[in-house]
């Protein structure tokens, strides 16, 4: 029998993040045995009965919910995993932030500033512990690149640039809306790419290199109409298929930001790339397990980009894997992020990035939409996290 808290998780969804989060519940014990709080999978909600029956019974969730509201009320049920749709992210924190529950949100934090900010006021009022998956941050290559700037070694930045791109949407044929398509329905999404994938990008970036004073955005439609799945009808399509953004920092480097859903190819390229004064550094998702440095200070002769394979054990995070030359992926970022949060439990440390940090995402991602649909700069507001 084991002797640790129970920290009993109450997980709202039942897809793509719902199978991430649940896989990182498993894991994180095995992997950070150290760790005093152990997950109990005690509920699952999904408004499809059939659905979170089938989920609870893969995933091994003691018992299911098909209410949201039904799920918060329960008084054995300590965390709520909001891995919803983001219409839902605002009220469902809320709620749970009222009742006491601590919260972990997927991102973006919701649709809009405006809920962001309420989310950010419900949770600073009931003290509740919280974290929002901006799970990249947890690539071990990526948290490298963070120790490596703020070591110094790059000196003064002068340009951040990052991309992430993807194919999913060209065909006029995919409706919008509802299962696995909300992503192009503005009510549910609230934004297309910007939302969705340059909010990945400008939550590392903001962490890696401060925050970004001011943008000036483009965006496009592609295709402008839909078949929504919810009312049968063709209707107007509200996100932004592609976005390009370019930026000040305030540290006085220039950011370059592209986004898309239209580049033939590209099913999730997420790269970034840093220039510095002695030193660059870039990052590919694709291949994430590396991270690329240039030392201007290498002697001459040999000086080039080092192809960097993070698997030793003094790298972030490698030491709980296998053995150095052996490779992690994908879900490991979201049991990186799930031990980080229970050690915060322990800690009382906040686990970043926190409701109030991706609040301030949350501002980029709104300045870059009214700076497109303005054709003008717009000052983001965004606060160091
Ligand atoms: N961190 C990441 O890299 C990452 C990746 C993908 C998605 N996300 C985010 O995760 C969230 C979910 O995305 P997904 O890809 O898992 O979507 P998905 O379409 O696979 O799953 C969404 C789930 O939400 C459920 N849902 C919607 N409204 C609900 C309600 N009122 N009550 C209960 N359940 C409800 C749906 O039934 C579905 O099970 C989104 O906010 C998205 O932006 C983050």
């Amino acid at each position: 029998m084991s002797n640790k808290k129970e920290l009993r998780i109450g997980l709202i969804g039942t897809g793509f993040m719902a199978r991430t989060h649940t896989n990182a519940y498993k894991r994180a014990g095995d992997f950070f045995p150290e760790l005093s709080y152990r997950p109990v999978l005690k509920a699952v909600c999904s408004r499809n009965p059939a659905k979170v029956k089938a989920f609870a019974e893969q995933w091994g969730y003691e018992s299911v919910e098909t209410d949201w509201k039904a799920l918060i009320e329960r008084n054995d049920i300590d965390a709520i995993d909001i891995c919803a749709s983001n219409d839902v992210h605002a009220e469902i924190a809320i709620a749970a932030a009222a009742k006491g529950k601590m919260i972990l949100c997927e991102k973006p934090l919701s649709r809009t500033l405006a809920e962001a900010k309420q989310m950010v006021d419900a949770i600073e009022e009931s003290g509740v512990k919280n974290t929002v998956w901006y799970n990249y941050r947890r690539v071990p290559a990526v948290t490298l690149a963070k120790q490596i700037i703020d070591s110094g070694k790059l000196g003064k930045i002068f340009h951040y640039r990052a991309n992430f791109l993807q194919d999913w949407t060209i065909s006029p044929e995919l409706p919008q809306g509802g299962d696995g398509l909300w992503r192009l329905d503005i009510e549910s999404a609230g934004s297309g790419v910007t939302g969705d994938l340059l909010a990945h990008c400008i939550d590392a970036a903001m962490w890696h290199n401060g925050p970004i004073k001011d943008v000036s955005a483009v965006t496009e439609t592609f295709i402008k109409e839909r078949m929504h799945q919810g009312t049968g009808k063709v209707q107007k399509v509200g996100i932004d298929d592609a976005c390009i953004f370019h930026c000040h920092f305030e540290n006085g480097s220039l950011g370059v930001f592209e986004s898309t859903r239209y580049a033939r190819g590209h099913k999730a390229e997420y790269t970034f790339e840093i220039n510095g004064e002695h030193a660059s550094i870039r990052w590919n998702l694709h291949d994430m397990n590396r991270l690329e440095y240039f030392d201007h200070s290498d002697d001459s002769l040999v000086r080039g980009w080092r192809s960097i394979l993070v698997t030793d054990g003094d790298q972030p995070y490698m030491k709980r894997w296998w053995v150095p030359g052996l490779i992690i992926g994908y879900e490991h970022t979201f049991v990186h992020q799930f031990a980080d949060f229970l050690e915060s439990l322990e800690t009382g440390k906040p686990c970043s990035p926190t409701f109030k940090e991706a609040l301030q995402t949350q501002k980029v991602c709104e300045a870059v939409i009214e700076s497109a649909n303005s054709k003008s700069w717009k000052n983001t507001g965004a606060e160091k996290f």
